[in-house]
């Protein structure tokens, strides 16, 4: 955490979003780190690195890791350059896309963070990434989850399909893309939702689990994490409310895993006996 630290308290403050990836890698790092332990080797691959601050910071907690990232979008990240400096040598990365990474090495633990909903073909992100685990390893995805009728980026209700959504809302997703630069973000979106993944998984030898613990931690992160509550003050307010309602604890329960809003799902290979 004391890379993340120095990079939010240096002279960096003036980079527009700043604030923002460090927020992600942050928790991120609070995410993935029960999949590590300190005196243990692993080798691990981040798919959609940015400039790799999680991967760093992933590093500097577990010294003993072997860490690779993937990044198509080398030119996205250029304004966060500056910082670059303050990240380990030894971190590398690849500037393509998982389509065309051909790696010469199985991982223990392949993840990704907010990149899933971005993918053309999602279907093939685990097939490969199935392929490239050792035969233990973890694939974790975060994610956002459309079953839930809510559009994070845009901040806007999603009415029935993505196409439906976009009649509605044109003019503020045309906004949106302007004003912060991300022409094409809309169309980048798969609207991905929990069931598809899952049904995917059990029906190519590979075991799904959601782990509902992310729930909380994004409850959590709303009321502890003032950039991500401005960024999402919308979901915040209604959070806020329903915990003070007592129905948090009740979404929490089983029958309502698939309409959470936010994923976090570990995908591992069912083994040669695991199958029928
Ligand atoms: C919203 S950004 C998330 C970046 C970073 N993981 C984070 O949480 O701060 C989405 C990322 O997905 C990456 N991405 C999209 N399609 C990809 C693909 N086919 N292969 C690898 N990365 C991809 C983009 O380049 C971008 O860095």
């Amino acid at each position: 955490m004391e890379l993340l630290k120095k990079i939010n308290n240096s002279e960096f403050k003036d980079i527009p979003d700043l604030q923002g990836w460090v927020g992600d890698a942050k928790f991120g790092l609070h995410q993935l780190t029960q999949y590590f332990n300190k005196n243990n080797k692993y080798d691990v691959l981040e798919i959609g690195c940015g400039i790799g601050l999680l991967l760093a910071s992933l590093k500097e907690k577990f010294p003993n890791i072997i860490t690779q990232g993937i990044e198509p979008y080398k030119a996205g990240f250029e304004r966060l350059k500056a910082t670059k400096n303050l990240l380990p040598k030894s971190i590398s990365i690849n500037y393509l896309k998982f389509e065309d990474f051909k790696p010469n090495k199985k991982y223990d633990i392949i993840y990704s963070v907010n990149v899933f909903e971005h993918l053309l073909n999602w279907k093939l992100y685990l097939d490969k990434t199935k392929e490239w685990l050792k035969p233990n390893g973890v694939n974790v995805i975060l994610c956002p989850n459309y079953s839930f009728p809510y559009e994070s980026h845009f901040k806007i209700p999603i009415l029935l399909n993505k196409k439906i959504t976009y009649v509605f809302f044109k003019n503020k997703i045309d906004r949106f893309e302007e004003e912060k630069k991300s022409l094409g973000l809309w169309n980048s979106l798969n609207f991905i939702k929990m069931r598809n993944i899952k049904s995917y998984c059990l029906n190519n030898e590979m075991k799904f689990k959601y782990c509902n613990n992310i729930f909380n931690d994004i409850i959590n992160r709303l009321d502890e994490d003032k950039e991500f509550q401005n960024r999402q003050n919308f979901v915040g307010f209604i959070a806020k409310n329903l915990k003070k309602l007592g129905v948090l604890k009740f979404l929490n329960k089983n029958t309502f895993h698939s309409f959470h809003p936010y994923m976090k799902i570990e995908i591992t290979k069912k083994s040669s006996n695991e199958k029928n």
